[in-house]
């Protein structure tokens, strides 16, 4: 019973995703509409457990350990926090999804691509967004924003950058009624514009 809209926003670090999402969100709740703005890793009880370790631990994390932590943090926040959200016909703002771990470990990591979406389903129990937004941001951009502060991901150096960033683009590319992409060098209000639109196509 799926009453709600689950929508993604996806890109590399600093692409913007946050404010986007809290002016959505605002123009959402001025419709009427109520909305649950969340995020992976590492929503709230359990997640934030993972959130730590993906993001602070400074040991060697192998690719493949990774994954699965990023998975395990998202069977738990679809189970827990979306799909009851979704029956409670909420639009859901989320901040990151499985297009991250397909971008980010599959091709910044070079982990199998195949597998990586097969463990997805799993972790998903098969439910898609009905929207994911795209923000491409290109790799000054990003690290302007990310500033000097950077954690475990952030750190990962500007080959993994690019790596992740065209895997978004061919994300994008592959899965066209689902994923749209939106330049992020362009002013926080244009690009505001065009979420509206897209979202109020749905
Ligand atoms: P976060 O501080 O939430 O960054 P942002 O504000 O850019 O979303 O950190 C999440 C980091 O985890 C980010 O660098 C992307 C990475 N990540 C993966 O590598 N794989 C995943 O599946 C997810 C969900 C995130």
């Amino acid at each position: 019973m799926r009453k709600g809209l689950f929508i993604t926003f996806e890109g590399a670090d600093g692409c913007g995703k946050t404010t986007q999402i809290k002016l959505l969100n605002s123009y959402l709740l001025n419709k009427g509409f109520e909305t649950l703005i969340t995020r992976e890793p590492g929503a709230i009880g359990l997640g934030e457990k993972f959130r730590e370790i993906l993001l602070n631990y400074e040991g060697d994390v192998s690719p493949t350990c990774e994954s699965f932590l990023f998975l395990a943090d998202r069977a738990q926040h679809v189970d827990c926090i979306i799909k009851p959200a979704l029956k409670d016909g909420k639009i859901i703002l989320c901040d990151r999804h499985t297009d991250s771990t397909v971008a980010y470990q599959g091709y910044g990591r070079g982990l199998d691509l195949g597998r990586i979406n097969y463990l997805n389903e799993i972790a998903t129990a098969g439910l898609r967004p009905d929207l994911t937004i795209i923000l491409d941001v290109d790799i000054e951009t990003s690290m302007k924003r990310v500033g000097s502060e950077r954690d475990r991901m952030e750190s990962a150096g500007t080959d993994f950058f690019n790596r992740v960033r065209n895997g978004y683009l061919q994300i994008a590319k592959q899965d066209p009624d689902r994923v749209k992409l939106i330049s992020s060098a362009d002013t926080i209000e244009n690009i505001h514009k065009k979420v509206v639109e897209l979202v109020e196509s749905l």
